[in-house]
């Protein structure tokens, strides 16, 4: 592993930028490689299996690319393929997931009661859940599946007025007036953050995401190995299994800059 080669960073679709931005803020001088992988979006309505195989052919892709670590910035990925990507890769390149970070973060956060909004994939893998319980026996949690979300923000639904009755009839399936800590448990919903925010005015509830957690994981870890980076031209690629009309659109707004996207599909080997 080499301080200036790339980190990895993938998920079903846009929701990683959210992380990818949160290191390339953080982190300026690292080179990026972003793969999602909107061929088989949604994740969070896929079996644990399926979602185990596409994201080792992902990440055998971004070690083939040379990455030094490889982030795995969805939160259903992380639920139930992180295990089997660290046994697989860990030799070669840091793996970090999404969910520990946030784990640490509800820990420091919340207080009493914690909901957790997550895809499908997430809430019944129990990770959190499970995560939490070890780390805090007093702590209750509520867990609610949200799986129109991520969909919805990946086709830039949210913008819709409409979509804040959606997430509103989600968030008042939980315990509100218990909670004081609601964990946005997917990459996605940092996108929605203000139209939760708005549902929860008046109430002392605080939002959390994985975003800033992870960046700052990542970080820790490659200074920890001697692997941070001081490039001055640090390059940015961005791949795509299958091209989606949202997400240059999202990438740009993210980085602030033009964007060019390659078609990747990993799954036929062709190159488009
Ligand atoms: N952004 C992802 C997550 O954090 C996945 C969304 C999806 O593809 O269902 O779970």
């Amino acid at each position: 592993m080499r301080s200036d080669s790339p980190i990895g960073i993938f998920d079903s679709g846009i929701g990683g930028l959210t992380i990818a931005n949160a290191i390339s803020h953080l982190m300026p001088q690292e080179s990026l490689i972003y793969y999602g992988d909107t061929a088989h979006l949604p994740y969070g309505d896929k079996s644990p299996d399926a979602i185990r195989y596409y994201t080792l052919v992902i990440s055998k892709f971004l070690r083939d690319q040379g990455c030094k670590a490889v982030v795995i910035a969805c939160n259903s990925a992380s639920a139930v393929a992180y295990d089997v990507l660290s046994e697989f890769f860990s030799d070669d390149m840091i793996i970090i997931n999404a969910v520990d970070p946030l784990v640490s973060e509800i820990i420091d956060t919340a207080s009493k009661h914690v909901g957790i909004i997550g895809t499908r994939a997430t809430i019944d893998s129990g990770t959190y859940q499970h995560k939490l319980s070890k780390r805090s026996s007093d702590l209750k949690v509520s867990a609610l599946a949200t799986p129109l979300l991520a969909p919805m923000i990946e086709d830039h639904f949210h913008k819709r007025k409409v979509s804040s009755q959606i997430i509103a009839s989600y968030l008042n399936e939980l315990p509100l007036d218990e909670l004081d800590a609601l964990a946005l448990a997917c990459t996605h919903y940092p996108l929605i953050e203000e139209q939760i925010a708005d549902i929860l005015q008046g109430r002392a509830i605080r939002t959390i995401d994985s975003a800033t957690p992870a960046a700052e994981h990542l970080h820790l870890e490659l200074e920890y190995q001697g692997l941070l980076a001081s490039s001055d031209t640090p390059q940015s690629q961005f791949f795509l299994s299958d091209t989606t009309r949202g997400f240059q659109q999202s990438a740009e707004m993210f980085f602030g800059k033009s964007i060019e996207i390659e078609h990747m599909d990993l799954w036929t080997s062709r190159a488009k």
